[in-house]
């Protein structure tokens, strides 16, 4: 059984490290790989496939890397229906919610080849923002769907899935079985780090295209920096956006888009973690880490519902009150299992396998 897995940005290298894996220990299927190049910096790819021992990807396409959303994801689904034609898979894998995931459930749909979706239902109610989208749209077109948690079941269910010819299934989030298996691998990476530090990521479209916004977050950043050194890995986005608006962050410690290994280090010895990022809401978790959301709404709802993570928006005034109360606005208990048992890759593997 030939499986065609579609990837392309940064937390998509992360899942496929820990699924792909699994998915290698059933002999009768055989992965190929398709990377649409839309991350394409080495820090930003390159760096995820070495440390993560992911094989390199068999097929690698040339999309027009600073385009539009249409163009890239027209792009991506120009190369992956070509590479389908060529190699005919039995079933196309996604992962996630970006132009890649979208632009490969369209090509595989208009092929008539079964989707397989991991990460499924996760909805954040806001239709503006591009993620949104491509999870609503690649949903309602896979064939096997694989939820992380339980809301994203429930989500799934209220659209009218169980009406549906596809399948959906709550398998646990491949994200927590990378953490658990790759934080024995953990560096601390090389850049001046003091005994107390908060983590903080920035690369929401929402945040970093939005001039006030932008502004009052790094004012809320500097604010906290004066007592608690804030270490910053910028994306590639964010580093372009605050050098065009002139944004200063001089207290701020900035550094390169780090490697996978290296985050996880920072993760662990953080007092608390500032993003606009789900994946990292969920290393939080992991790692019992106060969140604070630089977002109105998350995807990730049960960590709001149980306190692991606090939505602050991007109002200075807001993300610092935060700040400031993290032992009052924080649960002090720790929720397991609120996405598996780390087995969700064995789960998924073993389901593709039963039901293609
Ligand atoms: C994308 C996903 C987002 C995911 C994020 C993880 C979409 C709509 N968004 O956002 O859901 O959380 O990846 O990081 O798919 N750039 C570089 N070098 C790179 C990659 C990007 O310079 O290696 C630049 C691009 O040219 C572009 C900007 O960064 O100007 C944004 O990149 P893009 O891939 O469009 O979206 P992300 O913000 O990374």
């Amino acid at each position: 059984m030939k499986i065609l897995t579609v990837l392309g940005a940064r937390p998509q290298f992360i899942k496929a490290a820990a699924l792909s894996r699994a998915l290698k220990s059933h002999t009768k299927i055989q992965e190929i790989v398709v990377h649409t190049g839309q991350h394409y910096d080495p820090q930003m790819s390159d760096i995820f496939f070495e440390e993560l021992f992911i094989p390199k990807p068999d097929f690698f396409l040339r999309i027009d890397r600073i385009s539009s959303h249409a163009t890239m994801t027209a792009q991506a689904m120009e190369g992956i229906e070509k590479t389908i034609l060529d190699i005919r898979p039995n079933a196309l894998l996604v992962y996630g919610d970006t132009n890649s995931t979208l632009a490969g459930a369209l090509a595989a749909s208009k092929l008539h080849t079964p989707i397989i979706h991991v990460e499924a239902g996760l909805r954040s109610f806001n239709l503006s923002m591009p993620e949104e989208i491509n999870r609503i749209i690649t949903d309602r077109i896979s064939t096997l769907l694989f939820c992380p948690a339980q809301k994203a079941v429930d989500n799934l269910i209220k659209e009218g899935f169980e009406g549906f010819p596809s399948k959906f299934f709550l398998s646990g989030d491949v994200m927590i079985d990378a953490l658990y298996y790759y934080s024995n691998f953990m560096r601390k990476p090389d850049i001046p780090i003091q005994k107390e530090f908060a983590l903080a990521t920035i690369h929401r479209a929402e945040n970093t295209d939005n001039q006030s916004k932008l502004i009052e977050i790094f004012s809320a950043l500097q604010s906290i920096a004066q007592n608690t050194q804030v270490i910053l890995p910028l994306h590639p986005r964010t580093s372009k956006m605050l050098a065009l608006y002139g944004i200063d962050s001089k207290n701020i410690t900035l550094a390169p888009p780090l490697s996978y290994l290296e985050t996880v280090w920072l993760l662990k010895h953080s007092k608390a973690v500032l993003t606009d990022s789900g994946g990292l809401q969920k290393e939080a978790y992991f790692f019992k880490k106060p969140c604070i959301i630089l977002r109105e709404e998350s995807e990730w709802s049960e960590l709001i519902e149980h306190k692991c993570s606090v939505l602050a928006g991007s109002k200075k005034e807001k993300i610092v009150y935060v700040f400031n109360h993290l032992s009052q606005l924080f649960s002090q208990k720790f929720f397991p299992n609120l996405y598996g048992k780390a087995d969700a890759s064995r789960i998924i593997a073993q389901t593709i396998s039963n039901n293609l």
